[in-house]
């Protein structure tokens, strides 16, 4: 075994934040499988993809020989765990495939990664670890009064995105308690930043408000979500990495709990100083009907990875909006990249009725 990390889904968003942070701060090899779906985008690791410590893969995490095969050849010392399907719209219209690639796919992982594992000798068990990153909506949904979630909280996912994630997250506990895989896992809340997907809130606002579009706000716009800007994710995983216990889960939050309402006026603020319009861009906010069994409010109690781990989140809301909205400003090739494609598709299937999104 080597120190290299063998990753899954690392041309998504979080993946693709995550492969850069690793290569400019670890001295370590990474080898990135993904099978590039309409959330992967290799755009996102130009800079890289040339580097002799990057390598990156074209497959299905439920391909077996494929992965056996990285295994074998790359001997890594630890395997980190994105590749997903992550759009909770996109679940309650085809839940089918998140089903194949969070559930199966897991568990493809899984076995793989076991056959591996117990065919090292010792030491090198003792060091090799399964990260699996996974999400706080797992947990379900809170009351405005209720305590943040723990890592001992129920489980009670709610959305087929949730409930897939949530099965993962099982499969995962069950290969550590069954046969001592050294697994780690982590739930984190939503996150925000550089490269995702703009089908999700902050992007999309991003995106409308400099097209003229409105800004489609779901049912009350008072859900409340813990927002993380996704270096903080990217970092806390690589503390966990190196220092989780095998067999734990840590949640992982950015204290910043916020009504989709407030994120939107904050973009639109932003905006309204970086890029003057003639109105504030906040008149193109819209109520549109809520999304079927929307979650009302999560929040993330990450005590035990700050007090056990030493992370904490560096970037405040604030701060992590501002330079968002720079990086969207700053990239609009990016963004016109994929707004021109499939993306435009989804959008007229997915909002032709309902008239919005977030
Ligand atoms: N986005 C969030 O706010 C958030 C919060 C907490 C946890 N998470 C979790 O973090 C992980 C990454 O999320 P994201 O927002 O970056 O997702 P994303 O949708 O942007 O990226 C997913 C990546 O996985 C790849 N992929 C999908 N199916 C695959 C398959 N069968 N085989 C190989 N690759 C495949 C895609 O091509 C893409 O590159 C997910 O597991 C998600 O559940 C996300």
């Amino acid at each position: 075994m080597n120190d290299s990390i063998l990753v899954t889904g690392g041309a998504g968003f979080i993946g693709s934040n995550f492969v850069l942070q690793w290569l400019a701060h670890e001295s370590a090899p990474l080898i990135n499988l993904d099978s590039l779906t309409y959330a992967g985008n290799l755009a996102n690791l130009a800079s890289i993809s040339e580097g002799p410590r990057y390598r990156f893969v074209h497959g299905d995490i439920n391909d077996r020989a494929l992965v056996a095969g990285l295994f074998r050849r790359h001997q890594p010392a630890a395997m980190v765990h994105f590749a997903a399907e992550s759009h909770v719209d996109r679940s309650i219209l085809g839940p089918e495939e998140f089903i194949r690639t969070n559930v199966h796919g897991t568990f493809s992982l899984l076995e793989e990664a076991k056959a591996y594992w117990k065919a090292l000798p010792e030491c090198d068990q003792q060091r090799f670890r399964f990260l699996h990153v996974s999400t706080d909506e797992v947990y379900g949904s809170l009351g405005e009064h209720d305590p943040a979630f723990s890592e001992t909280t129920a489980y009670a996912p709610n959305s087929p995105y949730a409930a897939s994630k949530a099965a993962s997250d099982h499969l995962v506990r069950a290969w550590h308690h069954t046969y001592e895989l050294p697994t780690l896992t982590t739930n984190c809340s939503n996150n925000y930043g550089p490269f995702q997907f703009p089908e999700k809130l902050i992007p999309l606002m991003i995106h409308n408000a400099l097209a003229g579009k409105t800004l489609p706000v779901y049912g009350d716009g008072q859900n409340v979500r813990d927002w993380m800007y996704v270096e903080d994710h990217c970092s806390a995983i690589r503390c966990v990495l190196s220092n989780g216990r095998p067999g734990e889960t840590y949640n992982i939050g950015g204290r910043s709990e916020r009504r989709n309402l407030e994120v939107v006026r904050s973009i639109c603020a932003v905006l309204d100083e970086l890029r003057p319009a003639a109105h504030s861009y906040a008149d193109l906010i819209t109520f549109v009907p809520d999304r079927p069994g929307h979650d009302r409010r999560y929040a993330i109690d990450s005590s035990r990875v700050e007090r056990e781990l030493g992370w904490h989140p560096q970037v405040s809301f604030e701060d992590g909006i501002r330079r968002t909205v720079a990086w969207y400003l700053d990239h609009q090739d990016w963004v016109a990249a994929i707004t021109s494609g499939s993306y435009r598709d989804w959008i007229a299937t997915q909002y032709a009725n309902r008239g919005g999104a977030a």
